[in-house]
């Protein structure tokens, strides 16, 4: 028996390890990153670790540039592959990510509840509103971050309805009496907003009572009241404890104020993972990784991130906080030039220091480099100071810290009781214990 609270651990297949350099290592496997059998190994070994959930971040636009180097955002369609990993599996969750800003909502509804029928109960919805592709979708720019999270709140309560309109009750299969379903149970949703009009009802049925468990990750203000409202879990930006404690404790006022159970959302920060047997293993292969980090494309993505261009500015210069642009410079994304801005502001690094800090050199995540010691570790300080409810794992550098991530970080974290020893139920809302 333990008291201790037990954490959430998703695992990101994305695939982080291969990123920058990573895909370079003559064990990356890279020439496999589109085939079933190069994740479903690394599902098995998830599930066989009972982590909660393998998460697929996603992106819709493709810049031909980034190939040159690494495999950047060349994907799977996530719900598509992670359909096909289903098949290999039978409890761990599968969480998808689908756009609000560009996909209509009776499509995502419908993949949505395949995908939940397909693993029974198993999958989940990472909700984005996404930061680049709107010239793949017929917009000729992105949408304002608050335009995009009222259009994503109109788009998931649509979803929510379309799951409700076709209840898993409907199906009878009375072959004696030639009824297959009740068609007084299917309805209509005939809904009519500001960016929709779906008149329903699905043409999927439900599995189980039709709901799954939100995901969410955009914090400026309008995304965190999003997240406050729908969202059962946030894949959060904290590259520190105090930004994830704050994050959580204005998420549960968040979700209070809105009348839901503070408990009911869950905050998972990223954990960026090297791990190797050694310290000195580890800080080589960070190294390795980001051997050919191009400062130039450093300073650029800080001219994206806040709108500062450091073209002229010596690299050992600070960077002080009177050089900021107004705080109402329209970026890419608030989150992560929020998180920039408050490090200039409280430190006022030089501008070779800036360009290697997680909030400009990765997407703004938590980073160990380390043993799997030092990860356990640092994941049990986060948690005694309620810097969150658990992580969703990003192994980096080389599969190896995928493999010292499942075969003893996680182990580990079992034997602290801080992380469960088995399952309890089998679709997703049981692993996160949504009601
Ligand atoms: C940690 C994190 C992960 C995200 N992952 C994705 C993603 O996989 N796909 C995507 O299209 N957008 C992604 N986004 C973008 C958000 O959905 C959102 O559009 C963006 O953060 C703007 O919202 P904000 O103003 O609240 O920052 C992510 C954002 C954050 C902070």
């Amino acid at each position: 028996m333990t008291t201790r609270k037990q954490i959430h651990i998703g695992l990101s297949i994305a695939p982080t390890w291969l990123m920058n350099d990573g895909w370079r290592r003559d064990d990356s496997n890279v020439e496999n990153i589109f085939s079933t059998d190069f994740y479903v190994d690394i599902a098995k070994k998830a599930e066989k670790a009972k982590l909660d959930f393998l998460f697929r971040p996603d992106t819709l636009f493709m810049k031909p540039e980034m190939v040159a180097g690494s495999p950047g955002f060349s994907s799977l369609d996530p719900t598509i592959q992670l359909a096909a990993i289903a098949e290999h599996t039978s409890h761990i969750g599968l969480v998808t990510t689908a756009s609000t800003t560009f996909y209509p909502p009776y499509i995502v509804a419908r993949q949505l509840q395949s995908l939940n029928l397909l693993s029974k109960g198993r999958a989940g919805w990472n909700i984005v509103t996404s930061l680049d592709g709107n010239e793949n979708f017929g917009l000729s720019e992105m949408p304002s971050s608050e335009d995009r999270y009222r259009q994503a709140a109109e788009f998931s309560d649509v979803v929510h309805k379309l799951w409700g309109s076709y209840p898993s009750t409907v199906i009878r299969n009375d072959r004696d009496a030639g009824v297959y379903g009740d068609p007084d149970a299917i309805s209509s949703i005939d809904h009519h907003g500001e960016f929709y009009d779906v008149t329903g009802p699905l043409n999927t049925p439900a599995f189980g009572n039709g709901k799954l468990p939100l995901f969410q990750a955009g914090a400026s203000p309008a995304g965190r009241d999003f997240a406050a409202s729908v969202a059962h879990a946030i894949f959060a930006a904290t590259p520190d404890k105090e930004v994830a404690r704050e994050l959580r404790s204005d998420l549960r006022e968040r979700a209070a104020q809105k009348g839901r159970d503070p408990d009911d959302i869950r905050i998972l920060p990223g954990l960026n993972m090297y791990l190797a047997p050694t310290r000195e293993e580890a800080r080589a292969i960070f190294t390795q990784t980001h051997a050919r980090m191009d400062p130039a494309r450093q300073i650029a993505k800080v001219c994206e991130l806040i709108g500062l261009d450091l073209k002229n500015h010596p690299m050992d210069a600070r960077v002080t906080k009177d050089m900021l642009p107004a705080p109402d410079t329209q970026v890419r994304s608030k989150t992560h030039g929020d998180l920039v801005r408050r490090l200039i502001e409280r430190e006022e690094p030089t501008v070779k220091d800036l360009l290697t800090r997680p909030e400009v050199m990765g997407s703004s995540h938590w980073i160990v480099v380390g043993t799997p010691d030092d990860a356990v570790n640092e994941i049990v300080a986060w948690a005694e100071v309620k810097a969150g409810d658990g992580i969703i794992a990003l192994p980096s550098g080389s599969i190896q810290s995928v493999d010292l991530f499942l075969d003893q970080v996680v182990p580990r974290l079992q034997q602290m009781g801080l992380f469960r020893l088995d399952y309890s139920g089998s679709t997703l809302a049981d692993h996160l214990g949504v009601r």
